[in-house]
């Protein structure tokens, strides 16, 4: 173990002590309302190195850069009227912008991947923008698990997958959304990751249809990766009933004998805040029960159902081999 990792309280000497490590080079993870990031100083390369390193992450994913202001945002990326309008509308909120990186902004080339953009967002989470207050400066933050592992929705989540790992977990409870920010690039609009800002929302704010955008294939960033987000069993979806052996994992009023129901009322939001929370129970059941496989519920895929389908498509996709690729 390289730390001992401090768990540190949601108040002023809690969050003085995270931004004093954050200030040092240190990383800490802090919760948003999406889920708990992984945060280092945006412009300290050694810290943004450290945070690749933590999470056994591939080098060439670039991060996001969370910032407490618009003005701060400012700072680092150069933002057209749609841009402000957009952050104007959406801004603290799920949202990650993919913009024209300042060259004389001082974020480090490992946070772009040495891209001439930079993906930027301003969370609504109280302890994230106390945080981003008290820190005063850029952070970049991915989720905070292992690569290739469920995102964390708790301090707990964390704990179980980077303790030793970090300087230090700020607990700021249960993240709302829980699932990732919605990316969106601007030239030209297409939504580069579905999340927890609807798709229908940002077209009905841009006045125009926005393409998926991305490759799996050839990821400019991590998400991207088929197998990322994979639990240790494997995962059958669209399911209507479980076989024997299988975790059932239901969604809405028809699963009846689900003892885990994403929302037993059919609510996409209710669902997407649980999602991470029931793969990773699951996960631990079969592994208890010998199970081989957990089967889930067929998600409509509209609002914060295309978040939740495009997570469980990267759960249920073949794993790679290959531990350096999307682990
Ligand atoms: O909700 C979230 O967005 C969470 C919380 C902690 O804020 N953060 C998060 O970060 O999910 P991360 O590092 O796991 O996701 C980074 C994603 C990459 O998958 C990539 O798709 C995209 O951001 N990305 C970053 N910079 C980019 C760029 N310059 N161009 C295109 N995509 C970029
Ligand atoms: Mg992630």
């Amino acid at each position: 173990m390289d730390h001992e990792t401090e768990n540190l309280s949601p108040d002023a000497a809690g969050l003085a002590r995270a931004a004093a490590l954050l200030a040092a080079g240190e990383l800490v993870s802090f919760p948003t309302e999406t889920v708990y990031g992984l945060g280092g100083d945006a412009r300290n390369a050694r810290a943004v190195a450290g945070i690749y390193t933590a999470k056994g992450r591939p080098k060439f994913n670039p991060l996001i850069v969370h910032v407490h202001s618009l003005d701060a945002a400012e700072r680092y990326a150069v933002f057209d009227d749609t841009a402000r309008a957009l952050a104007a509308q959406f801004w603290p909120g799920p949202l990650t912008m993919v913009l024209p990186l300042r060259a004389d902004g001082g974020i480090c080339d490992l946070v772009t991947a040495g891209l001439a953009t930079v993906a930027i967002r301003l969370p609504a989470h109280p302890v994230a923008r106390a945080l981003l207050a008290a820190f005063d400066g850029p952070l970049a933050a991915p989720s905070a698990n292992p690569s290739g592992k469920i995102s964390p929705t708790s301090a707990q989540h964390v704990i179980q997958g980077l303790s030793g790992r970090i300087a230090g977990i700020v607990d700021g409870g249960i993240c709302a959304v829980g699932v990732e920010s919605t990316i969106l690039a601007l030239d030209p609009p297409a939504i580069l990751r579905p999340g927890g800002l609807a798709t229908e929302a940002l077209e009905h704010a841009i006045g125009q249809p926005l393409p998926r955008g991305g490759d799996a294939q050839a990821p400019n960033a991590p998400g991207q990766l088929k197998s990322h987000y994979a639990p240790g069993t494997a995962v059958r979806l669209n399911a209507t009933a479980p076989d024997r052996r299988e975790i059932w994992i239901g969604f809405g009023p028809q699963c009846t004998t689900a003892a885990m129901n994403l929302s037993p009322t059919g609510d996409l939001t209710e669902a997407a805040a649980n999602l991470f929370a029931f793969l990773r129970r699951a996960d631990q059941q079969a592994h208890d029960t010998g199970a081989t496989c957990i089967a889930i519920a067929q998600i409509p895929d509209y609002g914060l159902g295309q978040a939740i389908n495009d997570r469980l498509e990267r759960a249920a996709a073949p794993r790679p081999l290959d531990p350096s690729l999307g682990r």
